[in-house]
């Protein structure tokens, strides 16, 4: 009942006419398939207009990789989930590892963004995921979970469904060093145990959970192969169509 998601997420590549580059090659990849599976990308926001026109009428949805909690304001430098919606995004990423890592993202932000996606119409892509010091430390499940309840806590039952959990271990981004098929699946049943007790069964039933970090064309088959993995969170191997639609082919 759980259509796998592959999303692309471009992080900071592709300005609009490579954005638009790469848009083009994977419409023309993706033209004319059974559409088993949802496809998405999330390129930066200075390239959203261009993709999106590009996308129309693809049924590839189109992501924002970030967004601020309010819808208008006095801030310099910020988009608002609003603007995002006006500009024809469906989804966007909230949390991801290094918006925590790199730019203060604490748990407490994290969840005024994903109601901020709900107050928009958004569509939330949840990022959750230990560093390799609390994997060694034993802590990675403690970490996930405390992640997953701050961020979805105040939600209703209702709302969960709606929101895509990419599970990325910090360690397995942009290192080459994925998570192996069972370390990944462990994970994500532990974090569909998670929604298991917190919230009816329909929740854990029906909500997606996303590998994500160092996802290939080589490797997303076996991982996409595990019961709990419902689609991936691709960085760097979605800035290559062929590469990315191998992923895409791999999950169908
Ligand atoms: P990666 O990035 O595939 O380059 O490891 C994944 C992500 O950060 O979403």
């Amino acid at each position: 009942m759980r259509r796998k998601f592959i999303v692309g997420n471009w992080k900071m590549h592709k300005g609009p006419a490579d954005a638009d580059t790469l848009a083009e090659a994977l419409k023309r990849g993706l033209a004319g398939r059974d559409a088993a599976v949802d496809v998405g990308v999330a390129p930066p926001f200075l390239s959203l207009p261009a993709v999106v026109s590009r996308l129309k009428h693809t049924g590839i949805v189109v992501a924002g990789q970030n967004l601020h909690p309010e819808m208008q304001g006095a801030y310099t430098g910020e988009i608002s989930g609003e603007m995002l919606r006006q500009a024809g995004v469906a989804y966007c990423l909230v949390g991801h590892s290094e918006r925590r890592q790199l730019f203060g993202d604490t748990d407490a932000l994290v969840e005024k963004r994903v109601h901020a996606c709900f107050r928009a119409g958004l569509l939330p892509i949840l990022c959750v995921g230990e560093t390799l010091a609390e994997r060694e430390a034993g802590k990675e499940v403690e970490v996930v979970t405390r992640q997953l309840a701050s961020a979805l806590g105040k939600l209703h039952a209702d709302q969960i469904p709606s929101v895509t959990l990419a599970y990325e271990p910090v360690w397995a981004i942009g290192t080459g060093r994925t998570a192996s098929p069972l370390q990944a699946q462990d994970m994500h049943a532990t974090i569909r145990g998670w929604l298991e007790s917190n919230f009816p069964a329909f929740v854990a039933r029906s909500t997606r959970i996303q590998y994500g970090g160092s996802v290939k064309g080589s490797n997303a088959a076996e991982l996409l192969r595990m019961p709990d993995i419902d689609g991936a969170l691709v960085g760097g191997a979605a800035l290559n169509a062929e590469e990315f639609l191998q992923i895409v082919a791999a999950a169908g």
